[in-house]
């Protein structure tokens, strides 16, 4: 189904050959698109971000800098034909993943198994989104966000709007996988909070949050759930808090009060 976006995306990549090398200009292509999306929604990092593009693009000329939107419409184009984890497979068709210290992504099949163990009865996820709104899930080593994609296209076939009932939190060390997950998990509406931090000893450096996630006030969401969880049952994230970023000013926090007599129960799924 992808196969013919991800040739055309590895050639125009290419195409930047031999005047640089292949690695850099994927990261920076990488970069410059998650920026690019970021930059319409996260008015609090705005303007390092978009120092940080122009710092990027001051590295090519036009006929090379043409190429990342193109690379970007391809993308769009095969997330639109379905979904999958499209840069992590463009990552290994470019072989780029033995460049990177052999940095090997979940094939989206198995991510897609996996997310299906994950969930186990449906009945259950169901039944957490119907007490409290929707379920989260912990991606600590999300390279390019394969096994959340999965997760996203699993509760989908179930017939759960994803971009409403679910939220996730997703980690990795290397900032190219996370660019790499941020874009994904924005072209298909994931609410979901990236960073670039190391989930064995909770240091982070980077925060980036999906459009979807900023649209949808969930900043609020979460921290009403986080003022109704019993203590007992508050999950740890591996991480320090986030700093809040500044909401659209159109952005309404949606209802998010759970019920009175909710029973606690744990509502996050752990990918890994
Ligand atoms: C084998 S890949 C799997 C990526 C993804 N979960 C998938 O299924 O495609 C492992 C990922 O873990 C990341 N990683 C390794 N050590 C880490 C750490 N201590 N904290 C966060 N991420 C880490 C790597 O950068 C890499 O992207």
């Amino acid at each position: 189904m992808h196969e013919p976006y991800l040739k055309a995306m590895a050639a125009l990549l290419r195409r930047s050959q031999p005047r640089h090398d292949l690695y850099t200009v994927f990261g920076h292509c990488m970069e410059a698109m998650a920026l690019a999306i970021a930059n319409s929604v996260d008015l609090r990092q705005r303007e390092p971000r978009e120092a940080r593009y122009l710092d990027i693009v001051g590295h090519y000329r036009p006929d090379v800098l043409d190429l990342f939107p193109q690379v970007l419409a391809e993308l769009v184009q095969a997330l639109e034909a379905g979904p999958g984890d499209v840069l992590g497979a463009l990552f290994h068709d470019l072989e780029l993943h033995n460049k990177a210290r052999g940095q090997f992504f979940t094939p989206y099949t198995l991510s897609r198994f996996m997310a299906k163990v994950t969930i186990g009865n449906p009945e259950s996820v169901r039944s957490i989104i119907g007490d409290h709104g929707f379920v989260t899930a912990m991606e600590p080593a999300c390279g390019a966000g394969s096994m959340v994609i999965a997760l996203a296209e699993a509760m989908r076939d179930l017939g759960i709007n994803y971009q409403r009932h679910l939220h996730v939190t997703a980690i990795d060390i290397d900032p190219r996988a996370i660019h790499m997950a941020y874009i994904q998990l924005s072209l298909l509406h994931v609410p979901a909070h990236l960073m670039v931090g190391n989930s064995l000893s909770g240091e982070t450096a980077e925060h980036w949050y999906t459009p979807a996630h900023i649209l949808g006030g969930w900043n609020a969401r979460l921290a009403c759930r986080r003022r109704h969880e019993p203590t007992g049952e508050t999950h740890v994230h591996p991480v320090e808090a986030p700093p809040a970023p500044v909401p659209m000013r159109h952005t309404v926090p949606p209802f998010c009060e759970p019920r009175a007599s909710t029973p606690a129960m744990p509502q996050q799924l752990t990918l890994f």
